[in-house]
């Protein structure tokens, strides 16, 4: 079992500043931002996993028109909220990320990287305050017909230890299977996390070998560390390869 790396220090959470709202009825100014509790619900729009907390789901209103509205969001017991991830949420998700992948605990990608799988995207937010927090995030990222791969799960360090992880890997594991998916992969120190969600350690790579030489054509870094090719093994020194059949 590897030894987990240590933390790298990192900066307090990425803010996004709640706009002044200028239009809707219920609009209110950042200082007087709408607690989620006041949100108007839009169950017309939940997907079939969130519909079934609908009663939960919740959109934050009194946007400004220039900026996206908020995605539905799906309340958690912890009190924070579960949401997909929208272009504005690059930044902090970088925020999160970078001190790991310098850390060579995640996978570096330049910014057009996240904006690319900005959708495979689900993030946990903090909307206690006037102003909502990205507090960790979570992708999938589909390799073949049955197979995706979990990969930038990272909870910020003030954050860790209240489920954030297994909220949005739980999360991942039922978007994995709403799309057609029956085996996830992950590359990782964490491999007591990732055991306490059902993933077992293996060796290899767990594709065909014609699956192999298809995966070859790609041109993703993460699915490079996947096929386990000689020039990322500098990167994935350490990690375990994990899999969760579903
Ligand atoms: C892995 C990580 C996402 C976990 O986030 P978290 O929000 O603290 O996790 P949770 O609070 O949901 O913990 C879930 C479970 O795993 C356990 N757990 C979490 N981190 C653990 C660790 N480092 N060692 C042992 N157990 C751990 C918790 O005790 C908890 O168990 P329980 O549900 O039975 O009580 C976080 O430590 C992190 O960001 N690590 C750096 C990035 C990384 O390595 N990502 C994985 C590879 S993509």
């Amino acid at each position: 079992m590897p030894a987990d790396p240590a933390t790298p220090p990192i900066s307090g959470p990425e803010r996004t500043t709640v706009p002044e709202a200028t239009t809707a009825p219920q609009a209110t100014t950042a200082t007087e931002a709408p607690t989620v509790s006041e949100a108007p619900t839009t169950h017309e729009r939940a997907t079939t996993h969130e519909r079934a907390t609908a009663s939960q789901v919740t959109a934050a209103a009194g946007f400004d028109p220039g900026t996206p509205p908020l995605p539905e969001a799906r309340e958690l017991p912890s009190g924070l909220f579960i949401r997909r991830a929208r272009t504005p949420d690059v930044k902090a998700i970088r925020g999160l990320v970078e001190p790991l992948a310098e850390a060579r605990i995640l996978v570096a990608k330049d910014p057009v990287n996240y904006f690319e799988s900005l959708q495979e995207f689900r993030l946990v937010v903090d909307r206690s305050g006037p102003q909502e927090v990205v507090v960790g995030c979570a992708a999938l990222h589909v390799l073949w017909d049955d197979l995706a791969e979990a990969r930038t799960v990272a909870t910020h360090p003030d954050y860790r230890g209240r489920g954030i992880g297994r909220s949005l890997m739980e999360q991942i594991l039922a978007d994995a299977r709403d799309i057609g998916v029956s085996r996830v992969f992950c590359l990782t120190f964490e491999t007591r996390f990732f055991q306490s969600l059902g993933f077992e350690e293996i060796s290899g790579t767990p594709v065909s070998p014609e699956v192999y030489v298809e995966l070859l054509h790609s041109h993703d870094e993460g699915t490079a560390e996947f096929l386990d090719l000689a020039r990322v093994k500098p990167n994935t020194l350490g990690n375990s390869r994990m899999l969760k059949h579903l």
